[in-house]
């Protein structure tokens, strides 16, 4: 009777594990602060790259919420703080830190997990020495969906020719809540597009369009 109850109980926690393994982790973040920060015309007076992390700072859940929000949150129904050609909102972020890469869903404000492991190495070159890549807690990666938006005569997606336009409003949205908070960041058009979208579990119809580190300057 007991060796049944033990089998029982294995092969409930089994059941567990694979449900649990099914569903995707997701950190739900806190609720941006949809005012304050530093006035406009400081932020623009304090935007500019860095490129000197300090090691071993993360980011706090809050203030990421704060700067994916600000990069590419909801400010209406159903429009967001950056603006897209014809309102294709074809762009994802993605946020890679130790703890995994993860989808922000800005939606419900909250974090899904893609990837378990530490990718931030998939976002170097091998010929250019970025070494401050790894010392940033946190890589956004910007990622055109092609399928989003208008569809040219083939049936095929056309808001590609956008993206590159698109994610450069994000970045700077990014740029200057970084400036407001402090932060320190830096875009990084040297990538290695096949390689990072493999490691990010990219479809077909996705693609990399720009990184940006963030991070607490040294
Ligand atoms: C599209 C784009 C790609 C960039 N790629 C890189 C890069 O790969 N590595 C890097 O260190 N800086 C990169 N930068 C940052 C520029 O070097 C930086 O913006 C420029 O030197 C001006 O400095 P500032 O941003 O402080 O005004 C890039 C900037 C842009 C707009």
């Amino acid at each position: 009777m007991m060796k049944r109850n033990m089998y029982l109980s294995l092969s409930m926690l089994t059941l567990a594990a694979g449900l649990s393994a099914a569903e995707p982790v997701v950190i739900q973040l806190p609720e941006a602060r949809r005012s304050g920060g530093m006035p406009l015309m400081d932020a623009l007076s304090a935007r500019r790259s860095t490129r000197n992390f300090k090691k071993d700072a993360p980011i706090a859940d809050a203030v990421l919420g704060e700067l994916l929000w600000a990069t590419w949150g909801y400010n209406r129904e159903d429009k967001r703080t950056a603006p897209t050609a014809v309102n294709a909102q074809e762009l994802d972020v993605y946020v890679l830190r130790a703890d995994g890469a993860w989808l922000y869903d800005a939606r419900k404000h909250a974090l899904i997990q893609v990837v378990d492991k530490d990718i931030r190495s998939a976002t170097l070159m091998e010929n250019i020495a970025q070494p401050f890549v790894l010392d940033a807690p946190v890589t956004l990666v910007y990622v055109c969906d092609a399928t989003r938006g208008p569809k040219g005569a083939d049936g095929k997606g056309i808001i590609g020719k956008w993206a590159g336009t698109d994610t450069g409003f994000l970045a700077q949205n990014a740029y200057l809540y970084c400036a407001s908070a402090g932060l320190g960041t830096v875009v990084r058009g040297s990538f290695p597009p096949e390689t990072l979208a493999k490691a990010l579990k990219l479809n077909e119809n996705q693609f990399v369009t720009l990184c940006q580190c963030v991070g607490w300057p040294q």
